[in-house]
């Protein structure tokens, strides 16, 4: 009995703790619900809020249908533009109010973190500018910063020599071309030289070449990283070998290439060596800053991360709606042709006008990034979404997740009209007969606020840059994929069928 009674009180004390906890913590989140003026977003139905079972399995079977995008638009068209559900105890808030995601991006920056991030894509890329928060973050991004400018992404010699490889590999004869495929391994050609200094030479690869075996390895990691993500710090208790072997492969070819160029570079400095730079690359810029290869390696490949499939996916979906669009590629070809069939400058990219309303509506209707997160550190507050008008601030408690689906925000009504739906480059014209289109934190393909996507003027430089070409080199882009466009979703979007097309030279 007295052993009962010993261990009735050594489990009791706990819980009687943990019940005090969650009462006080009840009692003081109502309080600042008040002093904020807050009202509960709607509720998005689900069976029961504690694990929501239901909603994973909905979840889950959407990813299998490739339809995950497409349910979140009917969820928020059901449900208001800013609600509420539960998954595994987490307090999720998922919005699309443009002020909402502004206050949550910019106003309150310091509020929000990128949860664990780390735990999910740290084994493949470490920590570095995509995976790191608060004064570490801040510092990474400064060191990386400057090999943004206008001066280091102007020079277009770099995308060229990976076009004419791209070149070299396309049928002349219209035979069937997946084009999705080949943009892959062209933005990896020219990110690896990009931020290594030398590129990993994808495009043409021979199977089980090295390249061939970095770039399976890269993609692979990658594919993995939506159910990382979901995992968050629960990765670390699931094995997964063939993920970590894929990391492996990574790690070894940056790797073998750091030390190589750390070496050469050491023993050009005691030689001091007059071989003039011929080139600038990433790795050179921050090693200055940086001196341990292991973080050498991290940053870059962070950088990799963030920047090879997302513009790859901004070209594949641009060829995908272009070889639909036979009317939109005449218009942009009659565009290229003033350069009269010279390569580009840089001042050349900028000065076409219709191109930049092309790749505009490819980001609004096809963003490569079209779901993002960011964690509440403090309880906070959204402005607006809340109560029956829907436009009482919302409470957001310490621990919860601010979802904002970037492609439903983009396929809004009230920014983008009636016709949201539908590719129409025209909108985003100066002379367009509804005025030009402004629509502030509406369009947000690059995100916003301190975070902002740095390499946003490389990747239109190069998409630009290649839309040109083949516009110069290419007659018609027909499709060979008549069915509708779904969703590829990995880490960031592209098309779900690839981009088959026949291309008819000039
Ligand atoms: C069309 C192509 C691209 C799109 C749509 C895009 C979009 C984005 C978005 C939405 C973010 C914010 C992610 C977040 O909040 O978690 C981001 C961050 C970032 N992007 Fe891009 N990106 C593109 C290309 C690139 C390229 C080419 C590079 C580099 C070569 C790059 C480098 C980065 C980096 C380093 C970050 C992290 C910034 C930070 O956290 O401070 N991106 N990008």
């Amino acid at each position: 009995m007295a052993f009962f009674t010993i261990l009735l009180s050594l489990c009791g004390l706990p819980t009687l703790y943990l019940v005090g906890a969650l009462i006080l913590r009840k009692f003081s989140d109502s309080r600042f619900k008040s002093l904020h003026g807050c009202l509960d977003p709607p509720a998005l139905p689900q069976r029961e809020r504690i694990i929501g079972l239901d909603l994973l399995k909905d979840g889950a079977a959407a990813v299998k249908a490739k339809t995950s995008l497409e349910g979140a638009v009917r969820r928020i068209a059901s449900t208001g533009n800013t609600f509420s559900n539960t998954v595994v105890g987490l307090n999720i808030i998922t919005t699309i109010d443009p002020t909402n995601i502004q206050t949550v991006l910019a106003h309150k920056f310091n509020e929000y973190d990128l949860g664990g991030r780390i735990y999910a894509w740290g084994p493949l890329v470490g920590k570095g500018v995509f995976t790191s928060d608060g004064p570490e973050w801040a510092h990474r991004r400064a060191v990386l910063r400057p090999n943004f400018n206008r001066q280091q992404i102007s020079s277009l010699d770099m995308f060229e020599r990976h076009f004419s490889h791209l070149l070299a590999l396309l049928p002349q004869d219209a035979s069937t071309i997946d084009l999705q495929k080949l943009f892959f391994s062209m933005t990896l050609d020219s990110a690896t030289e990009f931020l290594f200094g030398q590129s990993v030479g994808a495009q043409g690869a021979g199977q089980g070449s090295e390249a061939d075996r970095f770039q399976t390895a890269f993609d692979y990691a990658q594919h993995q990283m939506p159910d990382r993500n979901r995992l968050g710090i629960m990765n670390l208790l699931v094995p997964n070998a063939k993920f970590n072997a894929a990391c492996k492969v990574v790690h070894a070819w940056a790797d073998t290439y750091i030390e190589q160029w750390l070496k050469d570079r050491n023993h050009d400095k005691k030689e001091n060596s007059s071989s003039e730079a011929t080139k600038y690359f990433c790795l050179e810029q921050i090693a200055d800053e940086i001196q341990d290869p292991k973080q050498l390696r991290d940053e870059m490949l962070n950088v990799l991360l963030a920047g090879r499939d997302t513009t790859a996916g901004l070209l594949s979906n641009t060829f995908h709606v272009l070889s639909r669009h036979p009317d939109v590629w005449t218009k942009l070809k009659v565009e290229v042709d003033t350069l009269q069939g010279k390569l580009p400058t840089y001042e050349d990219l900028k000065s076409l006008k219709y191109l930049k309303c092309v790749l505009n509506e490819v980001l609004r209707l096809y963003p490569p990034v079209p779901t993002n997160a960011r964690y509440s550190k403090v309880n906070t507050v959204l402005p607006t979404g809340g109560g029956p008008t829907r436009t009482s601030p919302v409470f957001v408690s310490a621990g919860s997740i601010v979802v904002f689906s970037i492609y439903a925000l983009h396929r809004r009504h009230d920014i983008y009209g009636p016709t949201a739906e539908a590719f129409n480059p025209e909108r985003w014209a100066a002379d367009s007969p509804d005025g030009p289109l402004r629509p502030g934190w509406g369009f947000i393909p690059f995100s916003g606020g301190p975070r902002i996507c740095v390499g946003q003027q490389y990747a239109l430089t190069e998409a630009s840059y290649t839309v040109i070409r083949m516009c110069q080199i290419f007659k018609e882009v027909q499709s060979r994929d008549h069915g509708p466009w779904r969703e590829g979703l990995g880490l960031t979007l592209c098309s779900g069928q690839g981009t088959k097309v026949g291309l008819v030279p000039v």
